[in-house]
């Protein structure tokens, strides 16, 4: 069972300061193991980081300004399919496109400010895992729940 959850896939999920500011993190209920928590204030320099991906992107200062604003509540939930299931529960990036029922759709109201990240596949999620946590910093374990689910 130990390999097994090993193996696991593991995704990063961020509440932006505007999201802490308005007590989102109430609404995570992912249903998946966390492995990793804590509570940072990025500065530019990693915001930038975070975010190389969209160095050409006209909203690329105004993100890492924005990420780097305040305290985020950083987090690495582990599970089957955790990846995507996250990114559904997060909702679109844009509001306006986002469902009812995911927290950026419920919450969110412009796409500047959109409450939470989510890594958005495989790769990124292990590269932003490396960004934010340090291996120490990630816990393995097993709950009893768990042979009730897998
Ligand atoms: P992106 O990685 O495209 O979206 P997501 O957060 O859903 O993975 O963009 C990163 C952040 O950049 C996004 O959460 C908010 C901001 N952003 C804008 O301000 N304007 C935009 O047009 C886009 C696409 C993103």
């Amino acid at each position: 069972q130990e390999v097994f959850a090993a193996e696991m896939e593991r995704t990063f999920i961020a509440i932006k300061p505007d999201g802490v500011q308005r007590g989102a993190e109430d609404c995570l209920e992912l249903g998946f193991k966390l492995v990793g928590i804590k509570v940072v204030v990025p500065s530019k320099d990693f915001a930038q980081k975070h975010y190389h991906d969209l160095k050409e992107r006209p909203f690329f200062n105004g993100s890492c300004d924005f990420l780097s604003s305040g305290p985020v509540i950083a987090m690495v939930w582990e599970g089957e399919g955790v990846i995507r299931y996250g990114r559904k529960l997060i909702g679109a990036t844009d509001r306006q496109k986002s469902e009812h029922g995911t927290i950026r759709g419920d919450l969110a109201v412009v796409v500047g400010r959109n409450i939470i990240h989510g890594s958005n596949g495989p790769v990124t999620a292990k590269d932003e895992i490396n960004l934010w946590f340090k291996p120490q910093e990630l816990v393995s374990y097993t709950t009893n729940a768990e042979k009730w689910i897998y």
